[in-house]
């Protein structure tokens, strides 16, 4: 194991009825800029939940952020707290709203510089505005963790920042507010999930981290069991609850204590999402299968081990079945894992092997997966 530091500062708040306590979260007399999306939380009753409780204090709002959130968007909420001299923010939505707000936070204390260098050049983070978050979708951990990733529209750049600032202060998870979620995005979170856990624990495994494994299997033991209930069942509380306190734990810094990371399926999904606007979970589901069978090798005890803890498979071409396995269940939570699912081919692989090139990167928990190696995994999902 490697030596680590762990702390994770965010209250979670969880269970049905739960967003009214956040009134007992925000200091009395904040000045609230609230958060939100397209408009679903207006659909579902969130909204009205929100401003109820919200009525105490001097609040504003701030909706239409969109999924794959922009940095061009974030300026504009960056703007109107400065303008009202909001003093605290409150997100309510999904990953997109939830890092959109880690980055508004974190801009407007950012001083006289460009905002943009968070993003861009890895600039410190030095003061953010403190925030609180309603979650509405089980996918990205947003909720307990400190990262963020921002597209910035004009120059399809899609990066990521993280800072000790950025934690939110209080995350609520009521399951009930998922119920009026689409197909496509259970599918979507669950997959979504399943991939962060495998970031952290699918690799070279010299590491000896039995307590991170086991509790890595056991969160992807829940997303196999529980995900196509979910698809089934929309508005079963328990599967709901048990979804979303999974996908909160994939991402929130337990799992990676001491344990070598991979992250090379989400580098390259950023790429396809910037260029060709897939959602995040759609590029992981193309991809991670490719990076399984490019880095087989390298992979192997960890993915028989995956095999035969999450899907029951040992013996004979174990590993190949595995990688099968995990393609299967994305296709059975309704998300597509090859390139030609959404109207791409083999464009997809230059255009991504430039992007990585250009920016110099190399790939992988060994620094290993060159752009060359990038192009030979996307050709592989055609
Ligand atoms: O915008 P609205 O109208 O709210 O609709 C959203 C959006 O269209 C909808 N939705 C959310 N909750 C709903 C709902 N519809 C009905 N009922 C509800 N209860 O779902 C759509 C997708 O929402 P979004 O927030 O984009 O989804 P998700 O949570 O999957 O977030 C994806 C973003 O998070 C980033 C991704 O790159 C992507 O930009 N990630 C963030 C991470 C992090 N901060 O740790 C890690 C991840 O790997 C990921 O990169
Ligand atoms: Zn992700």
């Amino acid at each position: 194991m490697k030596n680590f530091e762990f702390a994770n500062p965010v209250k979670i708040i969880f269970g049905k009825g739960s967003i009214k306590k956040i009134a007992d979260e925000i200091s009395a007399g904040s000045k609230v800029l609230m958060t939100y999306g397209g408009g679903s939380i207006k659909r579902n009753g969130v909204y009205d939940q929100t401003v109820e409780v919200l009525k105490g204090f001097e609040f504003y709002e701030f909706g239409g952020i969109e999924p794959n959130p922009h940095y061009e968007t974030c300026m504009k909420a960056v703007k109107l707290i400065k303008e009202k001299g909001i003093d605290f923010v409150l997100a309510v939505g999904g990953g997109s709203v939830i890092d959109a707000t880690k980055f508004i936070v974190a801009a407007a204390c950012y001083g006289d510089g460009d905002p943009w260098e968070i993003l861009s050049e890895e600039a410190a983070v030095k003061k953010a505005l403190p925030f609180g978050s309603i979650l509405t979708i089980s996918a990205t951990g947003s909720e307990m963790n400190a990262g963020a990733v921002i597209t910035r529209a004009e120059t399809k750049d899609k990066l990521a920042f993280g800072s000790p600032f950025t934690y939110p202060k209080f995350s609520v998870l009521d399951p009930t507010v998922t119920y009026s979620l689409p197909p496509k995005q259970i599918g979507n979170g669950v997959v979504d999930a399943f991939v962060h856990v495998i970031e952290q624990y699918l690799t070279y495994s010299e590491e000896d981290t039995l307590m991170q494994d086991f509790f890595s299997e056991s969160i992807l033991k829940v997303l196999v069991l529980e995900g196509p209930k979910a698809l089934e069942k929309p508005t079963d509380y328990d599967i709901r609850a048990n979804l979303m306190w999974a996908s909160t734990w994939a991402l929130n810094g337990w799992i990676a204590c001491g344990a070598a990371e991979d992250w090379a399926t989400h580098m390259i999904g950023h790429e396809i999402t910037a260029f060709y606007g897939l959602d995040h979970a759609q590029t992981l589901a193309i991809v991670l299968p490719g990076v399984m069978t490019v880095l087989k090798e390298q992979k192997s005890k960890k993915i028989a081990r995956l095999g035969k803890e999450v899907f029951g498979i040992e013996g004979l071409h174990a590993v190949e079945r595995t990688i099968q396995a995990v393609e299967d269940f994305f296709e059975k939570m309704g998300v597509k894992t090859h390139l030609s699912g959404y109207g791409l081919g083999a464009e997809v692989a230059d255009k991504v092997s430039n992007r990585l090139k250009e920016r110099g990167w190399i790939l992988g928990e060994c620094n290993n997966i060159t752009p060359e190696i990038v192009k030979e995994i996307l050709l592989l999902r055609v």
